[in-house]
This record gives structure tokens, sequence and C-alpha cells, in this order.
């Protein structure tokens, strides 16, 4: 019923973009936002941007893609006493950079923290936002399901009561280089970036990290995130797949990935996008045939009818004025900080995005994260330009998937329900494109008796999860829900289904 499958891409590039421009002010860049220009890239065809399929390319990692430095003492040096302006609490955090190439004078920035109990035996949770360029200090750690959360005073903190680090070892990284804090000091390389350069340097840190905090070294290990990082996250596990069957290097004891309104295969995220956008009436039927019939959605395709682009303007005129990333959400339309911190609602604040800004970019919060410490000359900011020249980004990712899954990792693949960015249609069609067998029907799970979305196991051992009400960052959107979901992917137990006395 959904006609021709590329249309979606040129729909999608000029309408949600033009709805990031006019939503986004100044100088904060939305994780989305440069998404949106990677695939009007990609669709564009002559973009030279290489999509082949992600591979390790040997030649690089022999010579030279990651050197283990000395680690000792680095650990102790990291611990973060206390943010400024946050409230008490029971579990050890740890910021600081990780040289992953001396040459080029190459540093990661980390934040990590540790779980308030248990801390020994809880499994080392990696997270990673998308963009790509964009920073999962910003996203993952300080709006979504890091432990504390910003005020709209941009100077003080408090909990978020549904924090992963309650169900793991929780660690945030700014990559590549370029993005938030992490930096080069060989200018040409935070001006551009790519999915290869982003998992070598992944790896590089990692193995760096484990030597400066040796008793995770052994400890059941996984990968999540979001949005862009449907990319990073798979390349990184396939790069850990590959360096652990060599003989002398480290083993990294990855069990499994979880990723969630992520980009997976471009043809897929395209056709389901364009489903969602008619079937949630944001967009007329009339309008949608027009642009069936009437546009040109070959790649390369470089001119359009009058017809096509009449209907193009008529899905922005009605995408522009909401948040696509979240479509029953409100917008954010006072920007200014507050002297006093805005009572603390259950809705997640739009615009929270001001308020890490704020806090972040302040000298005592650099000073007391270990952060910046080479004065950089530019601001931290929550995306950063090298987004915008992206060297490779695969078509799909999904022959990764199925490497997983034949490696008997644990793959989980969740959505937000209302987001129409990488809405869940795009997610279940590319799950369709891999042909698998179900194990566990469809049905509601479910977390304090409400039900909490929708979940789909299949043989080999793969399981889809919507989370019901949850825009693109569903921890910020339904962080109990959110919480449930890791705590039952970490475990590898099945979603809750009703209990026999519903
Ligand atoms: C692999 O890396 C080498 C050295 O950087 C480079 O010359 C070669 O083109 C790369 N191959 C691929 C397939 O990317
Ligand atoms: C980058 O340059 C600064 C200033 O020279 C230096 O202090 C820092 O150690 C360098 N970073 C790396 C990773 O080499
Ligand atoms: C890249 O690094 C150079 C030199 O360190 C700096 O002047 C420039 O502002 C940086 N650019 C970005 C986009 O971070
Ligand atoms: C780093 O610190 C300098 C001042 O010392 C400040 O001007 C700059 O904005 C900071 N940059 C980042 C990325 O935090």
């Amino acid at each position: 019923m959904m006609g021709n499958k590329s249309c979606c891409w040129l729909v999608f590039f000029l309408f949600i973009f033009s709805s990031f421009v006019a939503q986004s002010h100044g100088k904060v860049r939305k994780q989305t936002e440069l998404l949106n220009l990677l695939q009007k890239a990609k669709m564009q065809g002559n973009s030279g941007i290489d999509t082949s399929l992600f591979e390790v390319n040997e030649t690089e990692s022999e010579a030279e893609s990651y050197k283990i430095l000395p680690q000792k003492g680095m650990k102790e040096k990291d611990r973060i006493e206390r943010l400024p302006g946050q409230p008490h609490v029971g579990f050890s955090q740890y910021g600081g950079y990780v040289t992953i190439d001396e040459s080029k004078g190459e540093a990661l920035y980390y934040y990590f923290v540790e779980a308030p109990t248990s801390r020994e035996s809880l499994p080392l949770l990696f997270w990673f936002n998308g963009g790509p360029g964009c920073s999962s200090l910003a996203y993952g750690a300080m709006q979504e399901l890091g432990p504390f959360r910003v005020h709209s005073d941009g100077k003080t903190l408090y909990r978020n009561q549904y924090a992963w680090n309650k169900a793991a070892n929780v660690l945030f990284l700014e990559s590549p280089a370029g993005v938030g804090f992490s930096y080069s000091n060989t200018t040409s390389d935070n001006q551009s970036g790519g999915d290869r350069k982003t998992a070598n340097e992944n790896y590089a840190f990692l193995v760096n990290w484990l030597e400066r905090f040796p008793e995770y070294k052994k400890r059941d290990f996984y990968i999540s995130g979001e949005s862009y990082a449907g990319h990073y996250v798979p390349q990184l596990a396939h790069t850990i797949l590959h360096h652990n069957k060599k003989a002398n290097g480290p083993i990294i004891n990855l069990k499994g990935i979880i990723i969630g309104n992520a980009v997976i295969d471009d043809e897929t995220d395209d056709i389901g996008r364009y489903q969602y956008l008619g079937s949630h009436a944001l967009v007329s039927e009339k309008t949608i045939h027009q642009m069936e019939k009437h546009c040109n959605f070959s790649p390369g395709a470089t001119s359009q009818s009058k017809e096509c682009t009449e209907a193009v303007d008529e899905v922005n005129s009605n995408i522009d004025v909401i948040d696509i990333y979240n479509i029953y959400a409100p917008l954010c339309f006072d920007t200014i900080l507050t002297a006093k911190p805005k009572k603390v609602t259950p809705e997640f604040d739009p615009c929270s995005d001001y308020y890490v800004s704020a806090y972040l970019n302040r000298a005592d919060v650099q000073k007391a994260l270990h952060a910046n410490v080479t004065k950089l000359k530019y601001e931290w900011r929550p995306c950063s330009d090298i987004g915008k020249k992206w060297t490779d980004s695969p078509l799909t990712i999904i022959p990764l998937l199925r490497e997983f899954m034949a490696n008997g990792l644990r793959v989980w693949v969740f959505s937000g329900d209302t987001d129409g960015d990488v809405p869940v249609t795009s997610t279940m069609a590319s799950i369709d494109k891999m042909r698998l067998s179900v194990k566990t029907p469809w049905h509601p799970w479910f977390v304090a008796g409400e039900v909490g979305g929708y979940t789909e196991v299949y043989k080999g051992d793969l399981t889809f999860a919507t989370v019901r009400g949850a825009g693109h960052q569903v921890p910020s959107f339904r962080p109990k829900r959110a919480l449930s979901l890791i705590v039952h992917f970490l475990s590898g137990t099945p979603l809750p289904k009703p209990s026999s006395k519903h």
C-alpha cells in the first residue's frame, strides 16, 4: 500500500530538515538534526559518502588501530568528588580522558557511574548517542538514563529516579574525537568523522579504559544506544568480536547489544517513516497520493515536478509545527534559564538541551568532571559539526545483527512508539526484512500493571520491544518503562506478560 520506497527519503529530508531549522535556536544542535543532514546527503547519491558494508579493515587494525598505554593510578585521579549543585548520592562517579592516539594527540572524554549497590556483580553497560557527532553526556547521561538531570537554572542537578545505574555500572563516552569534550590536537582530525573512525576510536578507548579499571576486564559487558548509535553499537560489537579472535589481544566479555529508535537499514527505515506519517494523521492521504504520483524518487534525482514540490511543501507545513521526535510532546518556547529551578514535573521538559549546555559550559562543572583540561578554544556543544562531514555510513547494519545472533550474543531492538523520526514502523520493517521465525508471538508487556509496550521474540535470539508513549529518546519520556526494559535485557529474562490474576 505504501508505494515507492525511495520517496520517503526525499520527503523525510525535505520536511524533517526544515522542521529542525524552524525549531533550533542559536548554538544548540540536536542529535536528530545531524542525522537528517546525513540521510539527505546519502540519498543524493553523489555525496561521496562510502556506503559499503561495515567490516574491520585488517590492514588498519593490524598496523595502528589501537595501542594499550599504561593506566596505573589514573582511575583514582578520575574520581569525581561531587558535581556542582548535585544532591547527595551513594554511588561513585568518574570522569576523565583516555588517550586513544598519542601521535595525533587524540583523547576521548568519558563519564562513568557505578551502581549504588552490588557494583561488584552488576554488569558493565556502555551507552551511545547518535547524531552522528552528538554527545552521550549531553543526552544519555544528562537527559535520559544518567543519575542526574539539570534544573532550569542551568546550575543545579536533581536525581533521576529511574537511572540505569540501578541495574548496571554505566559508561558514557563522547565519541568520535571532536564531539563534546573529546578532542584531537591534529586540526584535521576534528573536522570530519565516519563510522569506521568511530568504531576504531571506541575500541581503542575501551581497551585502555579497561586497563584503567581492571576490575571490569572480565565483567559481563553490554553495549546500548539510540538513533544513529544503531550504527555505532553494532560496529563496536563487531570490532570486539574481531579482536577477541586474536591470540594475544585483550578479550572483552561482550554478552549482548541493545539499540533503540535505531538507524538500521536505509530502505526499511524509509518505508516505515512514510507509513508512520500517514497512519498517524500527520499528513493527508491526498498529499501522500500526490507525492506517490508526481515525485521522482530514484536515487540521484536532481529535479522534481511542480506537483511534487507542492506536496512536499504541504507535508512541511504540517510537520514543521510539531516535534517530530515525539509527535505528541510540547515544544520548547523559552530557552532562557530561570533564576530559581522550575518545579520538576513527570513530563519531560522540552528545553532540557539548554539547561544541559549551560551546565556543562560552566568552569566549575568542567573542573569537577576533569573535562576540558587542555582549554579547548570552542564551547562544549551537544552535537559537533563533524557530523556534517561524514565519510562512511553503510546502507544497512542487518548483516552485523545476524553475525551477533550467530555468535550467541543477546540482541534487543526497542522503539519508542511516538517517534516520527526513526519510528516503530521503520524498526518493524527492518526486522521483517531479516525474515526471522517467531519464538514468542507478539504480546503486551507490563510495568506495574500498565502496558509498557508490546514485544515479540524471534528464534535466534532477537527481542523486539516497543515502549508505549515514548519519543525518540525513550528514557527521557518513559523513564520507568525504560528502566524495566534494561533490567530485563541485562538479566536475559522475557518482558513480563500480564499476571494470571489479570
Ligand atoms: C584499509 O586501511 C588501509 C590503511 O589505512 C587503506 O589503505 C585501505 O584503503 C583500507 N581498506 C578499506 C577496504 O577500507
Ligand atoms: C594535546 O595538546 C595539549 C597541549 O599541548 C597537551 O597538553 C595534551 O596532552 C595533548 N593531548 C594528547 C592526547 O596528546
Ligand atoms: C578543531 O580543532 C581546532 C584546533 O584544535 C580548533 O581551532 C577548531 O575550533 C576545532 N573545530 C571544531 C569543529 O571542533
Ligand atoms: C574550555 O575552556 C575554555 C576556557 O578555559 C572555554 O573558553 C571553552 O569554551 C571550553 N571548551 C569546552 C569544549 O569545554
